[in-house]
């Protein structure tokens, strides 16, 4: 299994307690980058990336994020498989649920990279949400806020999905 790069901020809370504890679950290599310090070249040195996002201000990226993207805006991603995972609140957030997801995946499709780990959107309420499209998420969508009982399963289910689309 190649080396994965787990990359989320640690200005957001309940994502970097969820990316310590996929670090601890994965098993085989993982190495963690801050957008915060990351340049592209550190970035470049992977093949296999999972990235990690709370959405804000009514369905956007935090600063940490939107502040490192300008960082590839250059690159070509081809030949790398990223994962997505976002956290959300689909009660008081419902017309912009875990757009995050989306918005990530979306650039880093626009680069060439190919997106892996799409997951149902059964289960969740909400009225629209740019991490959907044609019917799955883009990536791993989780609510600690009003699910937050079903993190531990939705979060070993993807990683053994992970497992199998990292592979080769
Ligand atoms: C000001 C603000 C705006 C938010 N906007 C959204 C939103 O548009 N969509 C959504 O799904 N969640 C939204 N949320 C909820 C957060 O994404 C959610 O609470 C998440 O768990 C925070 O994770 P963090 O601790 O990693 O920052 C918002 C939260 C705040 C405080």
């Amino acid at each position: 299994m190649k080396t994965v790069a787990l990359v989320y901020s640690q200005h957001t809370a309940q994502t970097a307690e969820l990316g310590g504890r996929i670090a601890a679950a994965w098993g085989s290599e993982v190495v963690y980058l801050d957008p915060d310090t990351t340049r592209l070249e550190d970035w470049m040195k992977y093949e296999r990336f999972i990235l990690g996002t709370p959405t804000y201000f009514d369905g956007e990226l935090p600063d940490s994020w939107d502040e490192f993207l300008p960082e590839l805006e250059d690159a070509d991603l081809s030949g790398k498989k990223v994962a997505v995972y976002g956290l959300g609140d689909q009660q008081h957030y419902p017309v912009s649920f875990a757009d995050g997801v989306g918005l990530l995946a979306s650039y880093m499709e626009e680069l060439g990279a190919t997106i892996v780990g799409e997951t149902s959107t059964e289960g969740y309420s909400y009225e629209h949400s740019v991490a959907e499209r044609d019917g799955r998420f883009l990536g791993l969508v989780l609510d600690p806020t009003n699910q937050p009982e079903l993190t531990d399963q939705r979060l070993a289910a993807w990683l053994e999905q992970l497992k199998v689309a990292f592979a080769g």
